[in-house]
């Protein structure tokens, strides 16, 4: 098997539970995918063994980019809402007025397999552009048995023609479908029977749904929960985004891996994340698109000791970026996390929302997945806004070329 030496970079390696980890005039030994050794190159075994040489050219390397939350597949942009917001139209208003995600909906129903895969394509093209190596992708646009099912097996072929990883969300309780107007529990019932069938064919990783007055009740989302847990499933949450619901104690609960959003979060709801390991994740796109004005509780969660992640939750409605560096900045310049609370945010915690144990490091026995920037120390990657600051995406221990 073939031993890589990955040399001349200022390595970020966030491998002690504070500080950036950095190790200058790094390097790293990959093999299989994964990484082997990680020290200054003079520390490097003078009889190493090694087959192929990489020179990373002084680069700031860190763990590659894990993006915990995204809706990336679906067909149709919402430019016409954002211009109606604009105006003064709240999100929810609109919702309720059958536009917003029905909107996306109806276009996603609409839309092949093959024309939602070339545009997923593009969109996730774009993220590894900016240094993300592992994605989760929900359904949630389909909204019936087929096109729920027709969303998924896009985000699978996506991972097995693209070299990244995705882990596939089931949000079938993401807005009551129009057939089903006025019955929601039905439409419930269908979405706990779907979920079994999608289950064996092995198209879901998670499962979330959408707590909220213009989602699913508590009951409803606890119902779902049931069904998932009956088939091994794990859990994640929207929650508290825009009123508190009690989603996130429910989901502690049923061990979630994360409860995401979490503006209208209380103290109940973070001591309940503390208590069973559930991940914080925070979503500053949907924050600032929506043009919130309650913050998420963030002293509150460090306090309790909850890891917080960030992500892009890209999607057509609350937040249609491509570009998780703006993420970042973001949830420092609005959120006021540290830079350094960010990169751990969209690498090791965002693992951890996925129930990844393997990646978010530069370690030895991680996978070999890192990213070089043309930046001369990290927390420029929160700093920079709109800049193009990636230089190189290395996945199981291959560049990746777009
Ligand atoms: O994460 N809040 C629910 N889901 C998405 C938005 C979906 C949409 O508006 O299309 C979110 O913000
Ligand atoms: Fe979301």
């Amino acid at each position: 098997m073939t031993i890589a030496l990955w040399k001349n970079a200022r390595l970020v390696t966030l491998s002690s539970s504070t500080g950036w980890g950095i190790v200058d005039d790094g390097a790293m030994l990959t093999e299989r995918g994964m990484i082997r050794w990680v020290g200054a190159l003079g520390d490097l075994p003078q009889d190493q063994r090694v087959d192929e040489a990489h020179d990373l050219g002084g680069a700031v390397v860190t763990p590659g980019l894990v993006d915990c939350h995204t809706h990336l597949v679906y067909a149709g942009a919402r430019a016409a809402e954002f211009e109606l917001r604009l105006q003064g139209a709240s999100y929810e208003a609109i919702a309720r007025a059958g536009g917003g995600i029905r909107s996306t909906v109806a276009a996603t129903r609409a839309a092949s397999g093959e024309r939602l895969y070339l545009l997923a394509l593009d969109r996730l093209n774009a993220l590894q552009a900016e240094g993300v190596t592992t994605i989760e992708i929900k359904s949630g646009y389909g909204l019936t048995e087929r096109d729920e099912a027709k969303c998924l097996r896009v985000a699978r072929r996506l991972a097995r023609e693209r070299p990244v990883t995705v882990r596939t969300t089931y949000l079938a309780a993401h807005a009551l479908p129009p057939e089903f107007e006025h019955r929601d529990d039905a439409y419930i019932d269908a979405v706990c029977e779907w979920l079994t069938g999608l289950h064996v064919e092995r198209l879901v990783d998670a499962v979330d749904a959408f707590c909220e007055r213009i989602g699913f009740s508590l009951a409803q989302t606890q119902r779902v929960f049931d069904r998932a847990k009956s088939l091994g499933l794990p859990v994640k949450l929207h929650a508290e985004q825009l009123s508190d619901m009690g989603g996130t104690a429910l989901a502690a609960r049923y061990d979630a891996l994360s409860c995401d959003h979490l503006e209208y979060a209380n103290d109940d709801a973070v001591r309940a994340m503390a208590e069973r390991g559930t991940v914080a994740v925070l979503l500053p796109g949907a924050y600032y698109f929506l043009r919130e004005t309650k913050l998420p509780p963030v002293q509150a969660l460090r306090d309790a000791g909850v890891p917080i992640a960030i992500a892009t939750d890209h999607n057509p409605g609350t937040s249609p970026t491509l570009s998780p560096l703006l993420i970042m900045n973001m949830a420092c310049t609005l959120f006021r996390l540290t830079p350094e609370e960010a990169l751990r945010g969209m690498t090791m915690n965002g693992a951890r929302a996925l129930g990844l144990h393997d990646r978010g490091v530069l370690a030895p026995g991680m996978r070999a997945d890192f990213v070089a920037w043309d930046v001369e120390h990290p927390n420029e990657l929160a700093y920079w806004f709109g800049r193009r600051a990636c230089r190189q995406v290395v996945v199981a221990g291959h560049a990746v070329r777009s």
